[in-house]
């Protein structure tokens, strides 16, 4: 008898909305109501994504003592995200699993048009026909937050702030992300207030879930 197919959920946000908090407790609150449950993240844990993770932490540069631009990220994105797919998120929903994402997609649609300099709508199509390939979530949450709230919360976890993290990109990544069902209209995406309480915003997030599935 083959399996039935599991579910791709993905959380979404800026930098500090919560992702990485919402995504470990949503695996959590499902694994115990006995559900197979597994937390991935992107950039991804493999070669592509832990080479994108030494550029956001200043550790890979080009030339110059720069990061590389924006138009590489978006290959080097895209690549990880091919490699999550066919190594971590394929076989695991295949096999009847849940995978939870913290990040996918959208953070490359996000990030890489805001910091482009180019037309908005000119870099998202680029962007998106790099990722056509990419399998589609069943399910993509945002976490809604002001970037000074987000701010602040980056702030007390006390970490050295990360290529994007600049007030202005933050601002302008917060704007994207709330017209994110516009730049993705084929896809399930739920919007949710991330102020609040970690617990209240987890409530939310489970109530996105379980209505969307
Ligand atoms: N609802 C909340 N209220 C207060 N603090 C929160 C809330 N949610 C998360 N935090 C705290 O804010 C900080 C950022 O949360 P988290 O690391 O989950 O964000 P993130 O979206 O994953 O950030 P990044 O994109 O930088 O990885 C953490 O210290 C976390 O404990
Ligand atoms: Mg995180």
């Amino acid at each position: 008898m083959t399996k039935e197919r599991g579910r791709f959920v993905v959380i979404e946000g800026i930098d500090g909305a919560g992702t990485t908090t919402q995504s470990a407790l949503l695996a959590a609150r499902l694994r115990k109501s006995g559900l197979l449950v597994r937390t991935t993240r992107e950039p991804s844990d493999g070669p592509i994504g832990t080479l994108i993770r030494q550029v956001l932490t200043g550790r890979v540069v080009v030339p110059g003592g720069l990061a590389p631009g924006w138009a590489t990220m978006a290959l080097l994105f895209a690549a990880d995200r091919m490699d999550h797919v066919e190594s971590e998120i394929e076989p695991f929903i295949a096999g009847g699993g849940i995978i939870v994402s913290d990040r996918y997609d959208a953070s490359s649609l996000a990030y890489q048009s805001v910091v482009s300099g180019r037309s908005s709508s000119e870099a998202v199509e680029w962007i998106r026909a790099l990722n056509s390939h990419a399998l589609r979530p069943d399910l993509t949450i945002v976490i809604d937050l002001p970037a000074d709230v987000a701010a602040v919360r980056r702030e007390s976890r006390g970490e050295a702030a990360q290529l994007y993290e600049q007030h202005e990109v933050q601002r302008a990544l917060a704007a994207f992300y709330t017209d994110l069902p516009k730049h993705m209209p084929k896809d399930r995406v739920v919007m949710l207030d991330g102020q609040g309480t970690i617990d209240q915003v987890s409530e939310r997030v489970f109530t996105a879930y379980s209505s969307k599935s």
